[in-house]
């Protein structure tokens, strides 16, 4: 539980609090220790450093300094990172309850603060373990946001808000950790069901007939020799009367061989994360139905296995896809193109007013921006600046990618319309370059390739999913409700 209680609050007792100090900013009313520890030099208040103290007369008998580095660099996602670490300090120690007194960062909204502080506390806490037979105890089942009385309001609808956002996070991370065997098309698309539920929301689920039958090639074409069925799964959160919906579409390639362009075989387990943009769209629509969006928006999520087969497709096949264009297969391991055309034209009929994709899509793009970025295209440069702006919010940082007509020259056909690979040059561009030709309404593309999953983890991720973009998505929501 994640919640805000003020200061004076008498019965209020966490086994331990956390404050947190700038570099080089002393610690008023925490007592001598605290100001010992300071003024003797073991804590300097670096982005990061912690200081634990006992023995504390104040509410609590433990004390936790963490480090929010310079005064003057303050961002939201070192507070976020602070918030982790002291949330993760406190289930490491194996206490239930912790509290953080809430920084007052100039500039910065009591409600922003709390969001930021409760979302990292969450994410920070998250742990992806129900495979393993014996898990490591953590269960810190109480964390304070602490405020002023004047404040508590603000800070208590933040917490909300903050928690709500982490909960669609750690659906989106929960999802893409789960192994192929177990997080197939079908899964997802129960996972779906249980959202649309949860919130009346509508769905619908296409099979491998009605995905046929809907003429969605790319999807059929990719999903062909899977015996784990293919399904085209559409989400609608109708909260925004007749206003023009947002859609957004997530790759969702439960596992990502290759096909007969099969991948070498070292590092091939991470592609089990290759439907990380299926379950970062899942996680945002989960967060939409809980903060009851006051908006329109349509969740599409072509799910599907790329693996070979005698009844794969080859290099040098042709197809037609939904929108009629043909396509040339250069390469059965550039797939995810393919699905997300096909779903990016079937959401014409929503004359939306916004598209946004985002996939796995190229190790290109991870090449370029490597774990720190998102690479953002599009054509349409104000949704463009939207999305980077959220990025900024959420620490889940996108950045501007150019989608020149050179590119679109690139993937020309020789014997169709388009190929579906570009070569090597260029990656990440000529696949945003080939989305972008089956759109014709404002529309952005996020190549998560680099930024879905890590290997390493920091304050509030682990080793593994992160749920990116899922944060983004929902704070570019937020903002078309503002
Ligand atoms: N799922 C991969 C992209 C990927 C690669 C994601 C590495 C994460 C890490 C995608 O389907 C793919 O295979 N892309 C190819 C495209 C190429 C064949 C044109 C790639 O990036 O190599
Ligand atoms: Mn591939
Ligand atoms: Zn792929």
């Amino acid at each position: 539980m994640i919640g805000a209680t003020s200061r004076a609050r008498e019965q209020f007792e966490p086994e331990l609090l956390a404050v947190a100090l700038y570099k080089g900013e002393s610690p008023r009313d925490l007592g001598e220790d605290a100001a010992g520890v300071v003024s003797g030099g073991d804590f300097g208040g670096k982005t990061g450093e912690t200081a634990l103290l006992y023995g504390q007369a104040g509410p609590s008998p433990r004390l936790l300094l963490v480090g929010l580095g310079e005064k003057g660099l303050f961002t939201l996602e070192k507070l976020r990172r602070a918030a982790a670490t002291v949330a993760r300090r406190a289930g490491a120690l194996g206490l239930k309850t912790a509290a953080f007194s809430l920084p007052a960062p100039p500039d910065t909204a009591i409600r922003e603060i709390s969001r930021t502080v409760a979302e990292g506390a969450r994410l920070g806490l998250y742990r992806f373990d129900r495979h393993k037979s014996a898990a490591d105890e953590m269960d810190l089942d109480t964390f304070w946001l602490v405020a002023d009385e004047g404040e508590l309001e603000e800070a208590t609808e933040g917490a909300e808000l903050g928690a709500k956002v982490a909960e669609g996070t750690v659906l989106a991370r929960d999802l893409a950790n789960e192994p192929s065997n177990v997080a197939t098309p079908e899964y997802l698309a129960e996972r779906a069901r249980r959202i649309s539920e949860e919130y009346g929301m509508e769905l619908t689920v296409l099979d491998r007939a009605g995905i046929e039958e809907e003429g969605l090639m790319g999807l059929a074409t990719v999903g062909r020799s899977a015996s784990n069925e293919p399904y085209f799964i559409v989400l609608e959160h109708r909260g925004g009367g007749d206003s023009a919906p947002i859609v957004l579409i997530g790759k969702a390639v439960t596992f990502d061989s290759g096909g007969i362009s099969i991948k070498p075989s070292a590092g091939m387990e991470d592609m089990k994360f290759d439907m990380s943009g299926g379950a970062a769209v899942l996680g945002a629509m989960e967060a939409a139905g809980a903060l009851d969006l006051p908006l329109n928006v349509v969740v599409i999520v072509p799910a599907t296995e790329n693996l070979p087969g005698g009844d794969a497709f080859k290099p040098g096949d042709v197809l037609q896809m939904h929108s009629g264009k043909t396509v040339e297969i250069v390469t059965t391991d550039a797939e995810g193109r393919l699905i997300l055309a096909d779903a990016l034209s079937y959401a014409r009929r929503y004359e939306p007013s916004a598209v946004v994709d985002c996939a796995t899509l190229t190790g290109a793009c991870a090449v370029a921006l490597g774990d720190h970025a998102s690479g953002l295209m599009g054509n349409d440069e104000d949704l463009i600046a939207e999305l980077q702006t959220a990025g900024e919010t959420t620490g889940e940082r996108a950045w501007p990618l150019p989608l020149f007509g050179e590119y679109t020259e690139q993937i020309k056909g020789d014997t169709a319309d388009i190929k579906n690979s570009g070569g090597r040059r260029g990656g990440a561009l000529t696949a945003g370059a080939f989305l972008k030709e089956f759109t014709d309404y404002p529309w952005a593309h996020l190549d998560v390739a680099g930024t879905a999953y890590g290997k390493k983890g920091n304050a509030y991720t682990t080793k593994g999913a992160t749920g990116v973009p899922a944060r983004l998505l929902i704070e570019f929501l937020l903002g078309r409700t503002r």
